[in-house]
């Protein structure tokens, strides 16, 4: 896989790329909708990667081509945003304008990514980081890896338009082989934990769509309960502040849908940090309990899941797993199950078999562990 965007360069371009670079997606062990509320997450890069391959044109456009359709598009000059992954190259290419960063005027990209599309695995970030790295290497312009995260996320956020924290595109760049990285808060402190283990991906068939919906909803709504909040508490910086205890009598003015998305962020707040310190112990049943809880406040205060996840959950803790949940920004995507190494094959034939029996299809399940970075591929 690892040369597959390289070969694609060659066979479309008959030229050798200029540079290249991959970037890994990430699972989300816990911590939802948390980073764009001021609070913590728990991350693991994955094996799956976006790969790219960079070079000039002397065409009069730039020109992207993707393994998965072969199709290579030229992407006009001027202000229309392409539509589907070329997006993000295009977002990507602003973000590093932006920073004063002097690209060729015309380039060439060919993408291939083992990270399934469309299922809370984080494809965009990681595509969105490659590109930066290989941009910035052709373009001879030392990032740093925060600066590499913030330019990744201005060019989804800002340019693509997706309300999307930065836990993707931090977990992507400073993902590390066998750690889990807590994030403390967006622009905080980082610490690797020790996650020297496989857990089980579980796609749940449901893609979830991000651009267009219920994500940008769900910030509208955290937003609107911080500025009614704020009217008793003006301090208040973000939801994720907000004291676990008492927490009932902090919202009880705010309408019963708002305290629910308030109720998810603290109680999620809490739970990471739980869990941070469970797993710096390796108290792995603690932290499965940890997820499991996760997976209710997401489906039942933040409404962010889906029947088949659901069901997904239920059947994996009832095959033996210590947790498992919905990961991601939700709606459908990909459950992440933690279970004793021994079990997790039991645990995905089971899954999978009781699947194929409700919803008639064999969902798409993949093992992996934490893997590293974003990096230069040769
Ligand atoms: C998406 C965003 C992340 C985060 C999750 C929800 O993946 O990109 O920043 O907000 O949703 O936890």
């Amino acid at each position: 896989m690892s040369h597959l965007a390289a070969e694609l360069f060659r066979r479309t371009w008959s030229a050798e790329p200029e540079c290249s670079a991959s970037a890994p997606g990430r699972a989300n062990l816990i911590g939802e909708h948390t980073d764009y509320n001021g609070g913590p997450v728990l991350p693991l890069a994955i094996e799956q990667r976006a790969w790219v391959a960079v070079g000039h044109s002397n065409g009069t456009s730039s020109e992207v081509i993707s393994a998965l359709d072969g199709r290579m598009r030229a992407l006009g000059s001027g202000g229309r945003m392409p539509r589907g992954w070329a997006a993000y190259v295009v977002g990507v290419e602003r973000a590093l304008r932006e920073r004063g960063v002097a690209l060729p005027s015309e380039l060439r990209v060919a993408v291939a990514s083992s990270v399934p599309a469309g299922a809370g695995l984080s494809s965009s970030a990681a595509l969105c980081v490659a590109l930066v790295r290989a941009f910035s290497r052709l373009a001879d312009v030392r990032l740093s890896r925060a600066g590499m995260v913030d330019v990744a996320h201005r060019a989804e956020h800002d340019h693509v338009g997706v309300q999307c924290g930065r836990m993707d595109q931090t977990v992507s760049v400073f993902g590390r082989r066998d750690h889990a990285l807590l994030i403390e808060s967006p622009t905080g402190p980082m610490r690797q934990l020790p996650f020297a283990r496989a857990v089980l991906l579980l796609d749940s068939g449901k893609p979830h769509r991000l651009a267009s919906g219920a994500l940008n909803d769900r910030h509208a709504e955290c937003e609107a309960a911080l500025l009614a909040l704020r009217e008793r508490r003006p301090q208040l910086a973000a939801l994720a502040d907000l004291p676990s205890d008492d927490l009932a009598r902090l919202t009880a003015a705010l309408p019963e849908v708002l305290a629910r998305r308030v109720r998810h962020v603290v109680t999620e707040t809490r739970r990471v940090r739980e869990a941070a310190a469970a797993l710096a112990q390796n108290r792995f049943r603690q932290l499965g309990e940890l997820l499991h809880e996760g997976h209710a406040s997401l489906r039942d205060d933040f409404a962010a899941s889906c029947v088949e996840a659901d069901a997904m959950v239920e059947w994996a803790m009832n095959a033996g797993a210590w947790g498992a949940r919905l990961t991601g920004a939700g709606w459908g995507g990909v459950v992440v199950v933690l279970a004793p190494e021994a079990a997790l094959r039991d645990v995905e034939r089971i899954v999978a078999g009781r699947f194929r029996d409700r919803f008639g299809t064999m969902p798409a399940t993949w093992l992996t562990r934490a893997s590293s970075g974003v990096r230069l591929e040769r």
